[in-house]
């Protein structure tokens, strides 16, 4: 079994991971989570510090805990899953460094669905030049970041070089431009996540949806992307490689 720590081991998406870990051939070697509650048979730390060794790290916490986490994965080698979102252009120029040295998979959205998703919408973008495209996205009431993660990785899929996103809209003077790629958040009540990629077309829509029904999607593509990623070479993997490699059928 390959050993596993998991950090934000306390939250909604850590104790998922800890719950599914054994069926996916992992043992959790530790937890750290500044929030320190032990609910489970494997050691909870609130640091990086002094964690048993292991073969591979999954984050769901905080950018906040970003630079740690990576100087913790430098001095040991471990391989990294990173699933926290809402990261700065900053954290993601630190990410791309450590990658450098380690393999680290990151991917706003773990959801083996939500690749597909992007892929079509990508596809629906290039064969619907003109058509005017909105982004729907809906999340629990108890999300930090917004737009979501996956929103605008969605964005970033099916935006063209002279196309620009507008977040939300509100006034008087808001008829959309050529151009505008309009990107809404609704947050409310237990919405695991859902996704809308809307193409309007004169007198035609189509639209493209994925709608998350438990947070397990997320656990179980995040160990299917720990176990492809421990013992690769130093790289940035994402769920393009993972779907290459064939990892997402295991
Ligand atoms: N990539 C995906 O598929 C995916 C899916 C769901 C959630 N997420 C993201 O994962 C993250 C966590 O989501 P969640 O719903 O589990 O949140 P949560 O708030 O339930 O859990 C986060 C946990 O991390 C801990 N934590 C936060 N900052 C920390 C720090 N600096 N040091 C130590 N511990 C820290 C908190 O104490 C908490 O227990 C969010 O960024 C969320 O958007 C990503």
């Amino acid at each position: 079994m390959k050993q596993l720590i998991i950090s934000g081991a306390c939250g909604r998406m850590g104790r998922m991971i800890a719950q599914e870990a054994a069926d996916k051939g992992f043992e959790v070697a530790a937890g750290v989570d500044r929030a320190g509650e032990a609910y489970a048979s494997f050691p909870l730390f609130p640091h990086f510090d002094s964690l048993p060794a292991a073969d591979v790290l999954i984050d769901f916490s905080s950018p906040s805990n970003l630079e740690t986490l990576l100087s913790y994965a430098r001095q040991t080698g471990i391989a990294c899953v990173l699933g926290t979102t809402g990261y700065t252009d900053q954290d993601l120029a630190q990410i791309h460094s450590a990658a450098q040295a380690l393999p680290v998979f990151r991917s706003s959205n773990m959801s083996l669905g939500v690749y597909v998703l992007r892929t079509l919408a990508k596809q629906a973008a290039a064969m619907l030049p003109g058509f005017d495209i909105e982004i729907i996205e809906k999340h629990h009431n108890q999300k930090a970041d917004s737009p979501s993660g996956t929103a605008l990785s969605l964005l970033e899929a099916v935006k063209a070089p002279d196309q620009r996103p507008v977040f939300g809209r509100e006034g008087k003077t808001c008829r959309r431009q050529a151009g505008e790629i309009g990107v809404h958040a609704v947050r409310g009540g237990t919405v695991p996540g859902d996704h809308e990629v809307g193409f309007y077309g004169s007198y035609e829509v189509v639209r493209l949806s994925h709608s998350a029904q438990s947070r397990l999607i997320f656990a179980l593509g995040a160990l299917k992307a720990a176990s492809f990623i421990a013992g690769q070479p130093p790289g940035l993997y994402g769920m393009e490689e993972l779907f290459a490699s064939g990892h997402h059928q295991v």
